[in-house]
């Protein structure tokens, strides 16, 4: 595999289509066996987790009566987090008494996760679990770490397979990280 380049940034090869592929049905794996209920509402956070959700979603189709929905929150420019959370597209489905499972592409600072667990606990699903690809254990600030995970990383900036700079790059079907 080679190099890529953004915005005059070069990125290089850091986990195949091949790795991520294992790690999505390990997970997928893990959902199932520990959903209490065959309905869990999945909640994709958009833009970044489109890809992962799609995966993870069809690779838990065990559970037999499982849906889909998506938000979508914005914090990061460029290669960096602003610390804030936009919410760009707010949640519609009733989650009262649900099993929910919040899918993200990455777990970086944790304010996105953080903040939308509050949103979530607010209207009262039986329980709230985080399945992430991604997650920067080095760079948590807040809240509690994602209960399933792809792969632990260093708190390096990655693109592809849904993870973007400034909207580029998700179309990658192999992750890249940020060359130092
Ligand atoms: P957090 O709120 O700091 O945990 O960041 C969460 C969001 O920032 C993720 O869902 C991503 O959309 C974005 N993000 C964090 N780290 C990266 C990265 O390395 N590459 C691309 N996007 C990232
Ligand atoms: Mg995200």
């Amino acid at each position: 595999m080679q190099d890529v380049s953004f915005q005059g940034m070069t990125f290089e090869p850091y986990l195949t289509r091949e790795q991520i592929a294992e790690q999505v049905s390990r997970v997928a794996a893990e959902i199932v066996r520990d959903c209490a209920t065959q309905n869990p509402l999945f909640i994709c956070v958009l833009n970044g987790a489109f890809m992962f959700a799609a995966d993870l979603f069809r690779a838990a189709a065990q559970l037999t009566n499982a849906e889909i929905t998506f938000i979508r929150f914005k914090s990061y420019e460029g290669t960096s987090s602003t610390g804030k959370v936009r919410e760009i597209m707010g949640l519609t489905d009733d989650i009262t008494n649900r099993e929910v499972i919040i899918v993200e592409d990455i777990v970086d600072t944790g304010v996105t996760a953080f903040q939308l667990r509050q949103m979530l606990q607010a209207n009262r699903p039986k329980s709230v679990r985080m399945a992430t690809l991604l997650y920067k254990p080095g760079s948590l600030k807040i809240g509690t770490p994602p209960e399933y995970v792809g792969f632990e990383i260093p708190s390096k900036f990655i693109i592809g397979y849904g993870l973007d700079l400034d909207g580029e790059a998700r179309n990658l079907s192999d992750i890249y990280v940020l060359k130092s």
